[in-house]
């Protein structure tokens, strides 16, 4: 049953009953107790989340910003998902606040109904109206599924595979409580298992013979239009986020990642590295777990919608409103030999601008808040931008009837299928290799019945990109030689680098690096780089930096994650228990080792550290579970798709013809000034074999999309 929470009187009756079953105090006096408990939660909330932005605002406008910063900046979450998450933190606070008034009586259904409604959970805005016939997708991504508008939308609660699993059932993190242990064995400090398991140091031979740059490179660009799980901005109830930071407290949101005694970090850093716990959203009717359940800020389907935002206030800004051609706003400071950048950021102050206090050059905005993270990134956002109007201009020159919300949306569309395409015609199987048929079989159509909502795990599992991502990034000049001075950058000094772009050659060095530079190889022996690892958001400095190996797992226990062998059940596939076990699953007994010493048993390895240390699948990857856990969340994000690109009804035939053409090649030809491409740029080319002139490139015919005037 759904409860009508937006209907006080009925809620005072479903109350009262209540009350009157299980509690002989006087309903008013329990309604005013929930009235009371949730106007103290948000004074606080509140309060913590205006303290935080003030903070990061004032910390970012003196000088070069630190790593917690730059870190704090790129997990912030922005419109409606800060108001969710806002929710989320007060309805908690309420409810703790709830049971330390009255400890022996449950909390049940009606009660929990009413503590929502106080809290304001469903947001101020009624249920909008979906128009089923749009031929268009809507930003938010609500409206997809008929029965449940809501589902794949943006700023929702990520989906669950499994349930999750906290310490104390509710929100606690495993490894929260020193001495508790976890099926029977205390789990390992994050950084520990980092530092033994994913670290290297010798970056010879790290390079994958068979891909691409591009290929990490994409995969992030799809991760960007999957998922975004930002942080909350409540420390706790006794310290500031300042505070937890300076003095590594942990405390309700505040979940440091503390250094083993022999860390060489510790003589530079402190105790910890300082990291906050993802937002959640308010627990739903009929409240059958109250279980944390973080947000997927983002819609969950494969819609570009890194390039035009995931909520309407955002999407409007990245338009070009003053003309109607339909037009994605452009930078109107600097141009690339005459073609466009993303506009700057007007939030100032902007992080990329003190990396070099000189060039001061803001970050980009884009679709996606995380677009100026690393230089590649920013580079491949810039692409889309370009392409959309480009498809704009060309859109109207078949139809200048077209007005600029026709030229926008139609281009939008082509955008959308455009990286529907590559995603799964060209990367997925690069991934997936000869699991491919297994888990995405070719398209049969449209199933209403498909969930196609992003699972928490599956935010862990394509993590696994991290092992993909090289220590430097080269640019390439016309002929695919080294470009300029310094044309090989170590990683960590593009980490919310704009000025390389826009001060320093521009967009085509980079995008040549993309396609004839070498992805590293995702390997048991060499599993993230230094500059991952060791350097994360850090670009001014050598030694400082955190290590996103030890924030992926500690997120996975933030979320509530089960452990390697709960997911290898969930898979299908076999639960190794013993050293034997695990060695003969891994195919190496040293690593199946080393984490047996760490973590007493694989029960309790770390989802993303048990995905990644599996051993490919022919032609792929990823490991089994690896392909189980992508495959299935890509076959359902495809499956659950009304506006799949496919899907008839969707496209006309012949625009589906047209569109078959795409390639990532044909996207560089169109929109920088690089003539010559590779055929198959997700395999690794070495100019010039491989590589074609663009003229040798399929274009994307736009004829079947001119329609005569009404
Ligand atoms: C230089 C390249 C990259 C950098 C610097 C980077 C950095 C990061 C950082 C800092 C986070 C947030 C970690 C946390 O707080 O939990 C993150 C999350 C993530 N990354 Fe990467 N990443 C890179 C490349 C990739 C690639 C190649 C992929 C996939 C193929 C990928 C997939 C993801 C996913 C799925 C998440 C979780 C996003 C969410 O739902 O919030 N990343 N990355
Ligand atoms: C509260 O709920 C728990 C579990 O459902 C139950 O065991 C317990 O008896 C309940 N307590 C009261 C006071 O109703
Ligand atoms: C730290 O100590 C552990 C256990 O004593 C050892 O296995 C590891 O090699 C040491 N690491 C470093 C970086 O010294
Ligand atoms: C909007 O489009 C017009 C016409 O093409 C152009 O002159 C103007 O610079 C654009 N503005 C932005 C912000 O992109
Ligand atoms: C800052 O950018 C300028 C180009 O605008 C460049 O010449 C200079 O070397 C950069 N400084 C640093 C420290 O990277
Ligand atoms: C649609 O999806 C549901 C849920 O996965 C499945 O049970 C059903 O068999 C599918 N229907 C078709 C026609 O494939
Ligand atoms: C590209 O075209 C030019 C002349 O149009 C020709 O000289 C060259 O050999 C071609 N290159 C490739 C890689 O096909």
């Amino acid at each position: 049953m759904r409860l009508p929470l937006h209907h006080p009187a009925l809620l005072a009756v479903l109350f009262s009953l209540q009350a009157a079953a299980s509690d002989s105090r006087c309903p008013t006096s329990r309604t005013a107790a929930i009235s009371d408990a949730v106007s103290q939660a948000k004074d606080q909330v509140n309060k913590a989340f205006l303290d935080s932005r003030i903070r990061l605002r004032a910390t970012m406008s003196s000088g070069t910003p630190t790593t917690p910063r730059l870190s704090e900046y790129l997990k912030h979450a922005k419109g409606r998902t800060r108001t969710a998450i806002r929710s989320g933190q007060v309805w908690e606070e309420s409810f703790k606040r709830l049971r330390r008034a009255t400890p022996s009586t449950n909390i049940t259904g009606p009660a929990l109904a009413s503590l929502s409604w106080e809290v304001g959970c469903e947001g101020p805005a009624p249920v909008l109206k979906c128009d089923f016939d749009s031929p268009y997708r809507t930003i938010t991504g609500h409206c997809n599924n008929r029965r449940e508008p809501a589902l794949g939308a943006a700023n929702r609660a990520l989906a669950r595979w499994l349930p999750a699993e906290y310490e104390d059932g509710l929100s606690l993190p495993f490894g929260w409580t020193p001495g508790m242990t976890r099926n029977g064995f205390p789990l390992p400090l994050a950084r520990e298992v980092s530092n033994e398991i994913a670290g290297y140091l010798n970056e010879e031979g790290a390079l994958d013979p068979d891909r691409s740059l591009l290929f990490m490179q994409w995969g992030q660009i799809v991760d960007h239009d999957l998922d975004f799980a930002p942080d909350t901005e409540l420390g706790s109830s006794e310290h500031s986020k300042a505070q937890c930071e300076e003095y590594c407290v942990q405390s309700g949101n505040c979940f440091p990642i503390t250094f083993p005694p022999n860390d060489s970090k510790l003589k530079t850093q402190g105790k910890c590295m300082p990291f906050f716990r993802a937002g959640f959203v308010c627990p739903t009717p009929p409240f059958q777990s109250l279980a944390r359940e973080q947000i997927n800020a983002l819609t969950s389907f494969l819609d570009a919608s890194l390039v035009y935002g995931s909520e309407p206030d955002l999407a409007s800004r990245l338009r070009n409103l003053s003309s109607p051609l339909g037009l994605l706003a452009v930078n109107q400071e600097v141009t690339d030999l005459g073609l466009p950048y993303l506009p700057f950021d007007s939030k100032k102050p902007s992080p990329c601008e003190f990396i070099n206090s000189t060039a001061r050059v803001p970050c980009f905005v884009a679709g996606d808040s995380r677009a100026s993270e690393q230089t590649l990134l920013a580079t491949s956002q810039t692409l889309f931008l370009r392409e959309h109007n480009r498809l704009a201009g060309e859109l109207r020159a078949l139809n200048p009837h077209w007005d600029g919300e026709k030229l926008y949306q139609e281009a939008r569309k082509i955008l959308g299928a455009f990286i529907q395409i590559i995603t799964f015609r060209d990367y997925l199987p690069t991934v997936l290799g000869a699991e491919m048929q297994t888990w995405i079989p070719p398209y049969r159509g449209y199933n209403t019945s498909v969930d196609p909502r992003i699972s928490n795990v599956f935010t862990f599992a394509f993590r696994f990109g991290h092992l993909e991502v090289p220590s430097t990034v080269s640019r390439l000049d016309e002929n695919y030689q080294p470009w300029g001075s310094e044309p090989e950058l170590p990683l960590h000094t593009l980490f919310f680098n704009t000025w390389r772009i826009v001060q320093d050659g521009g967009l085509d060095p980079f995008v040549r690096g993309l396609l004839a530079s070498k992805a590293k190889l995702m390997d048991q022996n060499k599993m993230m780089t230094g500059e991952l690892r060791n350097k994360l958001f850090q670009p001014t400095h050598r030694i400082h930096g955190f290590d996103l190996a030890a924030i992926n797992i500690q997120r996975g226990r933030d979320h509530g994650q089960p452990g390697y062998n709960s997911w290898r059940g969930f898979c299908g596939l076999s639960q190794p228990r013993t050293l034997e076990e695990l060695t003969a699953v891994l195919k190496n007994p040293e690593l199946a080792k080393k984490l047996l010493d760490l973590y007493g048993t694989p029960d309790n390895i770390d989802i993303w550290v048990g995905a990644i240390a599996e051993p490919l699948v022919e032609r792929g990857r990823g490991g089994p579970l690896l392909a189980c856990l992508l495959g299935k969340q890509f076959q359902q994000i495809r499956d659950g798709d009304r506006f799949w690109w496919e899907n008839p009804g969707v496209f006309t035939e012949k625009q589906r013809d047209a569109l078959r053409k795409v390639s990532f090649s044909r996207l560089v030809c169109d929109n920088t000034h690089i003539t010559k491409v590779p055929l198959h740029p997700f395999q690794a080319n070495s100019y010039p074999q491989g590589f074609v002139n663009c003229s040798a490139i399929d274009k994307l015919d736009l004829t079947p999309w001119a329609s005569r005037e009404e």
